[in-house]
């Protein structure tokens, strides 16, 4: 009686010594946007929801702000192992050799998050995460952020009132076509130099989804911000395939799970992160925000569809028929 009491308690004891001695799986999560944004927001909660599910036995380490790399560095760190898990841009898969994710830089091309949602929830969505495959990378889902409008020192009421002006963009061949069509010169640029560069006249002007443009006090050195809605910006997460396919399967079964319940969560606070900055940035009273009229909106369209034909042989037909397709936009219908 005694000797079994004393086995069970050696016993128990060896179990919780083997569980604390066994140090948790550390996933690296970095990302380049402030705590406080779409991005920032679901990548806690993924970090909350993986330690839940899995019971501890992953610890996701959030770095926001680009405290641990910058957009072109953390590319690199992934496809090297120094971090395991990012949510880039889809703007950024271009240097990549992932020139299809450029589709959604596309001008127009969705007129709202149900759109959107067609193709990043549909088929074209999942074989655009496929081409990830070759590199090294895994795409796990797509988060929404929002629909980017331009800003700059200078009112902006007509494509015209963009010509000759040095605009900050993302590391995109589409949003470099996209800024020449406006006759004005692209300056790409990681998205920790914005602020700096638009303060010290670097850069003129800039284009952002209003959460990226207030939590980074992009506002208090743009006197004019038009709410254009001209393009999309929304993220893959994106994590380190071997990593990933070296997880033992049942904690990689419990991190699905904690990345879908975190995709829920991104999806629905997105519209509403970005209806909140803009009334901030409003009540800031730095930045005079012009909401273009119908006319106005035909003008800056008239301008920047045609980009889709000019970015047709980088971005690939069968690409952006089939984006076409999903969300039955028509550039002949303009
Ligand atoms: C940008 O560089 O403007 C954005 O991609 C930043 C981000 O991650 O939202």
């Amino acid at each position: 009686m005694q000797v079994s009491k004393l086995l069970a308690g050696l016993f128990a004891c060896a179990v919780s010594f083997g569980a604390y001695a066994q140090q948790p799986i550390v996933i690296k999560f970095s990302h380049v946007v402030a705590a406080d944004t779409p991005k920032g927001k679901a990548a806690e909660m993924f970090a909350k929801k993986a330690g839940e599910l899995t019971k501890g036995k992953v610890k996701v380490e959030v770095y926001a702000n680009s405290t641990l790399y910058k957009d072109k560095e953390e590319m690199e760190a992934l496809q090297l192992g120094a971090v395991q898990m990012l949510a880039p841009s889809l703007a950024k898969f271009g240097p990549l050799g992932v020139k299809e994710f450029e589709v959604f830089d596309l001008p127009y091309i969705f007129d709202n998050y149900d759109d959107l949602h067609k193709v990043t929830n549909g088929p074209v969505g999942k074989k655009l995460l496929s081409k990830l495959e070759p590199k090294g990378i895994s795409g796990l889902a797509f988060w929404d952020n929002g629909f980017k409008s331009f800003s700059a020192n200078t009112p902006i009421r007509t494509p015209d009132d963009l010509r000759g002006k040095k605009l900050r963009i993302q590391s995109s061949k589409v949003l470099e076509e996209e800024v020449r069509a406006l006759k004005a010169l692209p300056q790409v640029m990681a998205f920790s130099e914005v602020y700096q560069a638009l303060q010290t006249g670097v850069v003129d002007g800039t284009e952002n989804p209003i959460s990226n443009l207030y939590t980074q006090k992009m506002h208090e050195v743009q006197k004019h911000l038009t709410l254009t809605e001209h393009g999309y910006l929304g993220y893959a997460v994106i994590v380190n395939k071997k990593f990933w396919d070296g997880l033992p399967a049942d904690v990689r079964g419990q991190l699905e799970k904690a990345m879908e319940e975190s995709t829920r969560y991104a999806n629905q606070i997105a519209k509403v992160e970005n209806d909140g900055a803009l009334d901030m940035v409003k009540k800031s009273g730095k930045t005079e925000v012009h909401v273009p009229t119908t006319q106005e909106r035909a003008a800056f369209k008239k301008v920047l569809v045609p980009v889709h034909k000019k970015m047709e042989s980088r971005i690939g037909k069968e690409t952006i028929d089939a984006v076409y397709k999903a969300t039955g936009f028509d550039p002949a219908k303009l």
